[in-house]
């Protein structure tokens, strides 16, 4: 059964030197299958909606519901749990665990849920393969190169073929070629009906998604196509 994800009246003001910023104002939406673009100027407000709809942040207002459950209800914890069970998070700066391998970071997750050894390698290996790296299997982070370390981030985000993927910028700091296997690598979880959501700058990217959301001083607006 598919987990519809929705926001209600969702807001985040920051407190500030000289009062407060609006870094989202009320956003109601409820979040189609398939891959959303999120596209706006820097500082409008992308990577607070996100980190709001994966439970990083708390909500000055409003709730976060992944089908029958309000995120915004769940103890710190619990909420944990829950992002491991139903979400892939990409970040803007890929965020591997330095000193793990390829093959551990994307193993990382399964071994948080108690996935046997054998099972977690066989996963990774394959995602590996997926993302066409199957031979840098046994290097650190740092001896990847920025999009290589981005498809493991990426194959460390699918690995437990998540319901809903958020992906902040995840084809920024890419060369155009990089910045098209991570989109492809997006697309496949979107046409399986989750519900995939990619902040980018890319014009070219955004065009290809199925929905697209602008995002303006804190204001977001739904658009098709
Ligand atoms: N932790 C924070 N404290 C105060 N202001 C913040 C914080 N995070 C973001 N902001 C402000 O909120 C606005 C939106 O930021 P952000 O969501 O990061 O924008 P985007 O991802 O679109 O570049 C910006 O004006 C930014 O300066
Ligand atoms: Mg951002």
């Amino acid at each position: 059964m598919t987990l519809v994800l929705r926001t209600d009246a969702l807001s985040r003001v920051y407190p500030s030197g000289e009062g407060q910023v609006l870094a989202l104002s009320p956003f109601t939406h409820t979040f189609s299958q398939g891959l959303t673009a999120v596209v706006g100027p820097s500082g409008s407000g992308k990577s607070t909606l996100l980190n709001l709809l994966a439970g990083f942040d708390t909500p000055s207002g409003g709730r976060v519901l992944v089908g029958e459950t309000d995120l915004t209800h769940l103890s710190e914890a619990q909420r944990a749990d829950f992002r491991l069970s139903h979400y892939g998070f990409v970040f803007q700066n890929h965020n591997l665990v330095s000193m793990l391998t390829a093959q551990e970071n994307i193993e990382f997750p399964l071994t948080l849920a108690g996935v046997p050894p054998r099972e977690r390698r066989d996963r990774a290996l394959a995602l590996l393969s997926q993302v066409g790296l199957e031979r840098r299997a046994a290097h650190l982070p740092h001896q990847l190169s920025g999009g290589e370390a981005q498809r493991v981030a990426l194959a460390r985000a699918l690995v437990r073929d998540p319901d809903i993927v958020l992906a902040d910028e995840p084809t920024g700091n890419l060369d155009s070629h990089s910045g098209e296997r991570v989109l492809e690598l997006l697309l496949a979880p979107a046409r399986a009906g989750r519900t995939v959501i990619l902040i980018t700058h890319d014009r070219e990217v955004a065009a290809r998604a199925d929905h697209t959301l602008h995002v303006k001083d804190g204001v977001v607006t739904a658009a098709e196509g």
